[in-house]
């Protein structure tokens, strides 16, 4: 049985937090598919293409790792790719709720659909793509928070969105 899993987001930048999710899910399914959203009521500080360059840099090595977009319903995106598992990253009780709502409407949306949550590496419990944002847009040392391979272009690209 083959056995993939979409890990949904907006990866507005992707964190060390992702990439540990991602690595994660990586050796417990055959595939992982990191589905980046395209449309949302907020507007991403980096584009879709920034964004999903990102995470192909980030997640070079592991072979089993596809990144794409989607647009609209995740549910109707896990059926249109064959899927029905969603894998998430809980970090504390905070995410718990909002995690838990998604998950449930999920299932009544797909009713195949099975959400899994990973939890987060104690390391990664506090962070977070908005205070990436926040702390790299004043000019704050972000390394020990996004992957090596693509911290100057996040730093490069949140310095000019600053101007
Ligand atoms: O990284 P984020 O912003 O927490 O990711 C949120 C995401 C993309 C997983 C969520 O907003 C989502 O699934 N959006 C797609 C639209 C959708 O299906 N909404 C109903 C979810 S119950």
């Amino acid at each position: 049985m083959n056995r993939t899993v979409i890990y949904p987001g907006s990866f507005d930048p992707v964190t060390l937090g992702h990439l540990e999710v991602i690595r994660r899910a990586s050796k417990l399914f055959d595939k992982v598919i990191v589905a980046v959203l395209i449309n949302s009521a907020k507007t991403p500080t980096f584009s879709i293409e920034e964004r999903m360059q990102l995470l192909t840099d980030a997640v070079a090595g592991l072979d089993n790792v596809e990144i794409a977009g989607f647009e609209g319903l995740l549910a109707a995106y896990c059926r249109q790719r064959g899927v029905n598992a969603i894998v998430k990253g809980l970090r504390a009780v905070s995410d718990f709720e909002y995690e838990f709502q998604m998950a449930i409407a999920n299932k009544k949306l797909n009713p195949e659909l099975e959400t899994i949550f990973i939890t987060a590496d104690a390391d990664a419990m506090y962070l977070s793509s908005s205070m990436v944002r926040e702390i790299g847009s004043m000019g704050g040392d972000i390394s020990n928070f996004v992957p090596a391979c693509v911290h100057d272009r996040i730093v490069e690209r949140l310095r000019k969105s600053s101007l």
